[in-house]
């Protein structure tokens, strides 16, 4: 048969979505399963979205503001960034996506840690680029010393992942200044802060007051976790206006939808919930570390919204214990399982799943 599609891309693993919860509970015949699995915060939409989403909904035979205008000038405001340096997309996914094609052409590389966020080397092979993967430290952190002497005349972009998903560790700012310190200045690195408003370490860094003014830094943000918006769609990046500029040049026309716009807007303006929710998140991640650790497993301290349990060949098996006990994981096998925070009682389901799969 004549070939259709790109070959390359019969070696490239689809990214795995969490598993739905309605077919697992129907599976076993218990009435609810629990997903832990895609690092959502689990107290539904902030207060203001759902009314300003049904608001937007009226609107949507038109398109979208394309510019985001409303919206950037809002998150100007809170972040205290130019509005010309912010520019939004379907999830922040989609910007990784867009910054690969800014970047690279065939042949250039995209360097990241390994294990990290598994859309990196879809995003890199997407651009036809190639993956530097630079393995975790034994602390499963970003190795940032081998990442800046992985650096090549290729090397387009470098993703760091802070805090790291799916290990929850986070780089702390020595080292990621020492490591943009010894990153060429042709070299664009993306800060991808998918989960910064869970980090409760000092030392940890946020990239957007720390480097937000360094011309070859991109800060990745996305309102789909601590925000509650993943069913949305909608993150955003800071970049330098002339990368800006760039990026909205190859950025898929109208790609942040009307309603999403709209419930971006309400839901920045319940940041003293997203602050509560944080609060809830980071005690019951505390509360669950510990809980594994008394189980022998190790645990690495998360400065995010989920912890990591490097099981190594185990992982699957492990999985599938707690799936049979109506508790959804995320499994990376052959290195870990990844499992998100939940409420008490969804964190008390996993806390029994888990001891019963390892005792
Ligand atoms: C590190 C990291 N970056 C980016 C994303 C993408 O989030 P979204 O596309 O929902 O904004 C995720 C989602 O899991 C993530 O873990």
């Amino acid at each position: 048969m004549t070939r259709l599609t790109r070959a390359d891309l019969e070696a490239l693993p689809s990214y795995v979505p969490g598993r739905n919860v309605a077919d697992l509970a129907r599976e076993l015949g218990i009435a609810e399963a629990i997903k832990l699995a895609s690092n959502e915060v689990p107290y539904g939409p902030l207060p203001g979205v759902p009314e300003a989403v049904a608001e937007a909904v009226a609107a949507a035979h038109r398109y979208p503001d394309m510019g985001v205008l409303a919206l950037r000038d809002k998150l100007a405001d809170r972040y205290g960034v130019a509005a010309d340096r912010i520019v939004t997309g379907c999830g922040s996914v989609a910007l990784a996506e867009i910054l690969a094609k800014t970047t690279c052409l065939p042949g250039d590389e995209i360097l990241y840690s390994w294990r990290s966020f598994e859309a990196y080397p879809i995003v890199t092979a997407g651009v036809g680029a190639a993956s530097v993967r630079v393995p975790n430290t034994p602390g499963h952190g970003h190795d940032l010393r081998a990442m800046a002497d992985a650096i090549t005349e290729r090397t387009r972009l470098a993703f760091v992942c802070n805090p790291n998903n799916p290990t929850g560790t986070a780089v702390r700012a020595a080292d990621i200044d020492r490591f943009l310190d010894a990153v060429p200045s042709d070299v664009l690195v993306v800060l991808d802060e998918a989960y910064r408003e869970f980090v409760t370490d000092a030392e940890v860094p946020d990239a957007l007051t720390r480097y937000g003014d360094r011309p070859n830094v991109v800060v990745l943000r996305t309102l789909s976790k601590a925000w509650g918006l993943a069913g949305l769609r909608i993150g955003f990046l800071v970049a330098q206006p002339e990368v800006a500029t760039a990026v909205r040049k190859v950025l898929t026309p109208f790609s942040t939808s009307l309603v999403a716009q709209a419930a971006a807007i309400a839901a920045l303006d319940a940041g003293d919930e997203v602050r509560r929710r944080c609060a809830l998140v980071v005690a019951e991640r505390q509360r669950v570390t510990e809980g594994l650790r008394k189980l022998s497993v190790e645990v690495p301290d998360s400065q995010a919204n989920f912890v990591w349990l490097p099981l190594g060949e185990r992982s699957a098996e492990f999985g599938a214990a707690c799936e049979g006990r109506g508790v959804i994981v995320r499994p990376f096998q052959p290195d870990g399982v990844r499992v998100t925070i939940g409420t008490p009682e969804e964190n008390d389901a996993f806390l029994a799943a888990a001891e019963a799969a390892l005792t």
